[in-house]
């Protein structure tokens, strides 16, 4: 376990996670658990950077890690938790945001997207400092590689300077992560915009699949997907909502777009969504049940957290020690 590499990523409890979520980021983490030291955490203090209701917060949470289980992760080999288990999280973010200048969150484009959307009075220091906590969710576990999505690339260079800022003004306290972002295919698209990527926040509901959605939500959508008129199973940026569609059927049946396009020479778009709608329910089917499974056994969910925090919070703690040592905070024992 020792000199295997570590591996840290999360998600937000912000809803139900869609079919990009599991294509773009959870297939991959189950990919890596046999060959890295892995710990993958229900980011919940992110959720609350926007209003929340408490009561979605704790079936969303709740509801993530049934997920992640449920998708493969194998609760005896990766640290699953809740970040809001892990004091330390919170600990290391005070001291990091003294650590990060104002003008560099400022520069966030994931701050400036969302923060345009909303009245000025309802933007939180929260949804500001939002990225130092990330910072300190990676740097506590001396992270060497972070499996995220394109979107995240800016905030995980931000990790890295950080963590060289401060390695620099004291001296090595913090291992300078790595992104690991998976090639082109690994970004899903919206059904309804090919061209935006596939969100559960999107207002129109066809645009997303829900990992939880019903075979019929299923084929509805699939139908309703937007294509062109070429009528061509083609692999190419002039047919982005096909693309698309070749992307999702590859990722689930680990067949190439090549091998695709040939195999629906001649054939219209029509029998094309009809089978992706059925390999992704085929794909989602015995999900789906281990889910249902799962959030009917709470206890069994509640030793996965119990015990995956416990196992965080002693690499974190140790982190987090050596970081107050070297700013100067008076140790209590
Ligand atoms: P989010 O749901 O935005 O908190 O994202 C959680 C993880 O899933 C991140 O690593 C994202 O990059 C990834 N992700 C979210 N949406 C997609 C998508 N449409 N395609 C691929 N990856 C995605
Ligand atoms: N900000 C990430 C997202 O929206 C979630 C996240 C929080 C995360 N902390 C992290 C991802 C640490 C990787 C590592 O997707």
């Amino acid at each position: 376990m020792e000199d295997k590499k570590v591996i840290f990523s999360g998600m937000q409890p912000s809803g139900s996670l869609t079919l990009g979520n599991y294509l773009g980021a959870l297939k991959n983490w189950v990919n890596l658990q046999n060959e890295y030291d892995c710990y993958y955490c229900v980011v919940n203090m992110h959720a609350i950077t926007v209003p929340k209701e408490p009561k979605d917060l704790r079936k969303n949470t709740l509801e993530v890690l049934a997920n992640y289980i449920a998708a493969g992760l194998d609760p005896e080999l990766v640290t699953l938790f809740i970040q809001s288990h892990v004091a330390a999280h919170a600990e290391l973010s005070w001291v990091l945001n003294c650590f990060t200048y104002y003008g560099e969150l400022g520069r966030m484009t994931q701050f400036k997207d969302k923060s345009k959307k909303m009245e000025s009075n309802a933007i939180t220091a929260g949804l500001f400092t939002y990225p130092t906590l990330m910072v300190s969710d990676i740097l506590l576990y001396q992270t060497d590689l972070v499996p995220v999505g394109e979107d995240q690339r800016q905030h995980l260079e931000l990790t890295r300077d950080v963590a060289q800022r401060f390695n620099n003004r004291f001296s090595e306290t913090f291992k300078v992560p790595e992104p690991f972002i998976s090639k082109d295919g690994a970004k899903i698209m919206s059904l309804q915009d090919p061209t935006s990527k596939m969100s559960k926040s999107d207002a129109n509901e066809n645009s997303y699949i829900l990992l939880m959605d019903k075979p019929d939500a299923i084929r509805r959508k699939l139908k309703r997907a937007v294509t062109d008129s070429e009528g061509v199973v083609r692999y190419n940026d002039t047919q982005p909502g096909v693309k698309n569609l070749i992307n999702i059927y590859s990722k689930i049946t680990n067949k190439s777009s090549q091998e695709i396009v040939s195999e629906y020479e001649g054939k219209g778009y029509a029998k094309f969504k009809d089978d992706i709608a059925e390999i992704i329910i085929n794909e989602l089917s015995p999900i789906q049940d281990k889910i249902d499974y799962l959030l009917k056994n709470k206890d069994y969910l509640e030793k996965i957290y119990i015990s995956g925090a416990e196992k965080a919070e002693k690499v974190a703690r140790k982190t987090l020690r050596k970081v107050y040592k070297k700013v100067g905070f008076i140790p209590r024992f």
